[in-house]
């Protein structure tokens, strides 16, 4: 969603904002804008379109200052354009708001501000926030007419009581004339606060302040702080409350490009480092240490998961469930998200470990999942990438995987990560011979060689297959067991970067109605990695070409057979079917950016899409 930042400190300001938001742009990118206080007195650019744009409009000298915020925006409220982005103002344009959430209940509040005589210049909820906040102030008859401690104050409570009226969910940033420092809140969307040497940061997520600070305060769930220049007061429900600054383990070079062309391209070459970084977290001396008591004893009577995510988190959770029960045999219901959140809760909580599968920690609606769970007494689970992040504030426990920053819209190395902690947590519940783990462990380890090869020697044939796939409109994804959701993650990735219409079918259930569709315009990629349905998935792919469609499959080195029936074929080394989802899923993410990369698309900035969803 909206990407927020502040600055406050000695240098100038805009700079600081302006990289900023160019490094959290992933979280919308329709429409932004500063606003900058030089010697107190505000000034305000923003306009449609991305923070490059922007910047071209945009001449910094006249933008001096050392206190200014900025905002990214993915609409919600009022269609992209310049008079919807923010920063947005009070009617007298001495107060700055930039926000971050949805405010439910904006619509009445516009109407008692209109009749009190405020004018709006946007269709977004958020102009609502200044409006009060001056409202608030007015009452009080109090702006520039008091000491600047006590305006600070005052100011402070003006949005406090603002933020009172308003039902929603929200991460703001208020600057205003005559304030030498920002007011922050969050209720539902995150904030951090970067804390520098005579210099603070505000913003959305960790990677707008790498450049400048590694230390990292998370704020909680309705606090308010004032942020200045050396100080930073936070309460909470009206109290002053302490939180504890955290050092943030990724550096500056871990969120940028590296020399590759795109995010998603640098971060699928990650995907081996992935592997390995999350299996480092977890594999001590002894064994395997998720660092989560699960205790689940199997079983219909014994305690089983759940697990609840969105997107490709959810087809990384499907993969997962397949891989726990054939391991551990254990039970694990899959849900998403947002269906799970308005449906009867018919189990048994209490005997339930609710797991959220998020690699940002702040989608909304697996957020609400995770509360539910809680709410009918399950011990809960949050399984991110993301330290500090809304999901492991909520959930009982948390597993951290291992990815690094992932910038690119598209999943990719987080989604390997995930990957791997369901192969830990599957072999840290199973029950089986000692030989057979340590065979499982060690082919495990191999696994970042195996994506590793994929990279290396699949990559060019991949690039190759992908300039006659991109002249396609449609085209069909198939696998079983394990695999079906990796043609499942094959069609999203697919379809999200490069806007061909794709689908992830089973590959047994394409005669059951999508027959309909082959033609020799839509190419269906097949999961053709060897495991005990291998025989039939072969079946399915004759039938296919029978009906005239092109297939492409993605094979194991020396599976000369499939040569036979397909027109294209991916290389991918042999692995237990178990463990296949690691290369054919590296196979497929190269797939989806080539493809995306012939066409001439916005690889790391999709149309309509964001990076972390926060609102419903
Ligand atoms: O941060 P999360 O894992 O909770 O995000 C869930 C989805 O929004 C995300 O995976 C989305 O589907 C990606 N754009 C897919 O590439």
């Amino acid at each position: 969603m909206c990407g927020i930042v502040g600055y406050v400190g000695e240098r100038e300001a805009l700079p600081i904002i302006l990289d900023s938001l160019k490094r959290i742009e992933y979280r919308g990118y329709d429409s932004c804008g500063v606003f900058v206080l030089e010697d107190g007195e505000p000034k305000l650019h923003k306009d449609a379109g991305t923070i490059d744009h922007l910047k071209k409009n945009l001449s910094e000298s006249e933008y001096k200052g050392k206190v200014a915020i900025g905002h990214t925006r993915w609409a919600t409220h009022g269609a992209p354009s310049k008079k919807n982005a923010h920063p947005h103002l009070d009617g007298k344009g001495e107060i700055a708001v930039v926000h971050n959430g949805i405010i439910e209940n904006y619509q009445l509040i516009k109407e008692e501000l209109l009749s009190l005589g405020c004018k709006f210049v946007s269709e977004t909820d958020t102009e609502v926030i200044p409006h009060l906040i001056n409202l608030s102030l007015k009452k009080k008859a109090l702006l520039k007419k008091v000491s600047s401690e006590k305006f600070d104050w005052q100011l402070k409570e003006a949005v406090r009581e603002a933020l009172a009226c308003l039902n929603g969910s929200y991460a703001i940033i208020v600057a205003a004339k005559g304030f030498d420092g920002l007011i922050a809140a969050r209720k539902e969307s995150p904030l951090i606060i970067g804390v520098g040497d005579r210099e603070n940061f505000i913003a959305s997520d960790v990677p707008a302040v790498l450049e400048q600070t590694n230390r990292v305060i998370y704020l909680e769930e309705g606090d308010l702080a004032v942020v200045k220049k050396e100080s930073i007061y936070i309460e909470n429900g009206g109290a002053e409350v302490r939180r504890e600054g955290r050092l943030i383990p990724w550096t500056i070079e871990d969120a940028e490009k590296g020399g590759y062309e795109h995010f998603m391209l640098k971060e699928i070459h990650e995907e081996p480092r992935a592997i390995m970084d999350t299996l480092r977290g977890h594999i001590a001396e002894d064994g395997i240490n998720l660092g989560i008591d699960f205790k689940i004893e199997g079983g219909a009577k014994g305690r089983s998961i759940l697990m609840v995510a969105c997107g490709t988190s959810y087809y990384a959770t499907l993969c997962g469930k397949q891989i726990i029960e054939n391991l551990a045999k254990v039970p694990v219901q899959v849900e998403l998200a947002s269906e799970f959140n308005y449906s009867d809760f018919v189990l048994d909580g209490t005997n339930i470990i609710a797991m959220a599968i998020t690699q940002s920690g702040e989608t909304a609606d697996t957020l609400m999942a995770l509360k539910k769970a809680k709410r009918y007494g399950s011990k809960t689970v949050a399984l991110t990438n993301v330290v500090g992040s809304s999901a492991t504030r909520i959930a009982d426990e948390t597993i951290y995987m291992g990815a690094g920053p992932e910038i690119g819209v598209a999943a990719t190395k987080s989604f390997v990560a995930q990957l791997v902690i369901f192969y830990l947590l599957g072999l840290s519940l199973a029950k089986m011979p000692e030989s057979e783990f340590v065979g499982y462990l060690e082919e495990l380890k191999r696994m970042p060689q195996i994506a590793q090869i994929v990279l290396d020697e699949a990559n060019g044939d991949i690039q190759k297959h992908a300039r006659y796939f991109s002249k396609y409109e449609h085209a069909f994804f198939i696998g079983r067991g394990v695999n079906l959701p990796i043609a499942l993650e094959g069609a999203l990735k697919l379809k999200e970067i490069s806007y061909i219409h794709a689908e992830g079918y089973a590959a047994g259930e394409l005669k059951h109605g999508p027959f309909a569709l082959l033609t020799e315009d839509t190419p269906v990629v097949v999961i053709l990695t060897h495991d005990n349905v291998y025989e039939k998935t072969l079946g399915n792919v004759k039938e296919i070409k029978a009906r005239g469609a092109p297939v492409i499959a993605i094979a194991e080195e020396g599976d000369e057979e499939v040569e036979k029936y397909v027109d294209a074929v991916i290389r991918v080394p042999g692995t237990s079917a178990i463990f296949s989802p690691i290369p054919n899923t590296v196979a497929l993410h190269l797939l989806a950016y080539w493809t995306a990369k012939e066409r001439g698309c916005e690889i790391d900035k999709p149309r309509n899409l964001a990076k972390s969803v926060t609102v419903e």
